[in-house]
């Protein structure tokens, strides 16, 4: 992977895997610029690139505005499109905000690239969450596209766009399904983004963390390191122009263990089985995990952190910087 002196543009860069992967970035000797609308309720926080911002151009901006995009796309060698929005009840609670995050603001930074940089390689940040209910485990790009959620819908029309920019227009497009990301630099404020940031609030503020029903349900979750590499895998390897790859993580847990070794993490941690809240339940897609053979097969890529360690650090990170991610 060489990105030195690489151009590159982060869309959602100042959220928890464009931050992480802003740093490895800045590290490598690209040329980065970020553009983020810190848009409320979302994972965008100043904070997480306070060590890197003399290194890198910063626009606060949002991608659905074309003057933005005019002085962002020009001249960038690389793309990695991080702005979105991954809440799911949100997304159910208004679904037109969903549409304009995860749908219009896709298609007019595609049109952007088309019409001022065509030759600019993009790399997409979708979800597993396309697959909706997995008819089986581990679930794999072949599975059918069914979401349950709009979020789901809106993600799904966001890779379609790519893949059309692709097939009619040649343009250079990898996507990437993620599984549950964690780690610093991610919203902890409640649960809308996601409910393991939550958590960490919850632990570090003594309180037990509430599991929806039997917590028998497995997940598999990325450390945002393992995400990063592979998203720079996929940013620099021509093999993987026109792919999609499902990400996975190293374990299977149910969330009934990943709340008990959470709560070991701190002094009188703990947790509690809560009835499941009806709404969550209507666009819950039970138990998931991935296969991630393909991206394994052809960019080398496998998640290296596990769990117990990923949750270290993560905790650690938040006991540290708690306050400024809770006053945001
Ligand atoms: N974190 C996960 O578990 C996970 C899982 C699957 C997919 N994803 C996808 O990966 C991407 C990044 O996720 P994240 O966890 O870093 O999210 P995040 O909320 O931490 O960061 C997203 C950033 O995008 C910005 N943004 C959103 N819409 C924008 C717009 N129109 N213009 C400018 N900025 C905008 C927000 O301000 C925020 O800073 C998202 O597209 C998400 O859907 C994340």
């Amino acid at each position: 992977m060489n990105y030195s002196q690489m151009k590159v543009l982060i869309t959602g860069g100042l959220g928890l895997i464009g931050s992480n992967l802003a740093h490895r970035l800045v590290e490598l000797g690209a040329r980065v610029t970020l553009l983020d609308g810190l848009l409320p309720g979302h994972g965008g926080n100043l904070w997480n690139i306070r060590a890197i911002k003399p290194a890198l151009t910063l626009h606060l901006g949002d991608m659905r505005d074309q003057a933005t995009l005019e002085t962002c796309i020009p001249g960038q060698d690389l793309v990695f499109n991080l702005a979105g929005q991954g809440g799911h009840l949100d997304s159910m609670l208004d679904p037109l905000t969903d549409l304009e995050l995860n749908v219009r603001a896709h298609l007019e930074l595609l049109e952007s690239c088309r019409r001022l940089n065509p030759a600019v390689r993009l790399v997409f940040s979708s979800t597993r969450q396309v697959h909706g209910i997995p008819r089986y485990l581990p679930l794999n790009e072949s599975h059918p596209i069914q979401p349950i959620d709009i979020n789901g819908i809106h993600k799904a029309t966001g890779e379609y766009y790519h893949r059309l920019y692709h097939s009619a227009y040649g343009m250079p497009v990898t996507i990437l399904r993620l599984t549950n990301t964690y780690g610093a630099g991610m919203r902890i404020v409640d649960a809308r983004q996601s409910f393991l940031g939550y958590w960490v609030r919850l632990l570090l503020e003594g309180k037990p963390l509430p599991i929806f029903g039997d917590g028998r349900q497995v997940r598999d979750f990325n450390h945002v390191d393992d995400c990063v590499e592979a998203l720079l895998r996929a940013g620099s390897n021509p093999l993987a122009i026109g792919k999609i790859y499902l990400l996975g993580g190293c374990e299977v847990v149910s969330l009934l263990d990943l709340a008990s070794s959470m709560a070991r993490l701190v002094p009188g941690g703990g947790y509690a089985l809560v009835p499941f809240p009806v709404e969550n339940k209507k666009i819950d897609i039970g138990s998931c995990c991935n296969d991630f053979g393909n991206i394994k097969s052809d960019l080398d890529w496998e998640p290296c952190i596990t769990l117990a360690n990923g949750l270290r650090r993560t905790v650690d990170y938040y006991a540290e910087h708690f306050a400024h991610y809770v006053s945001v």
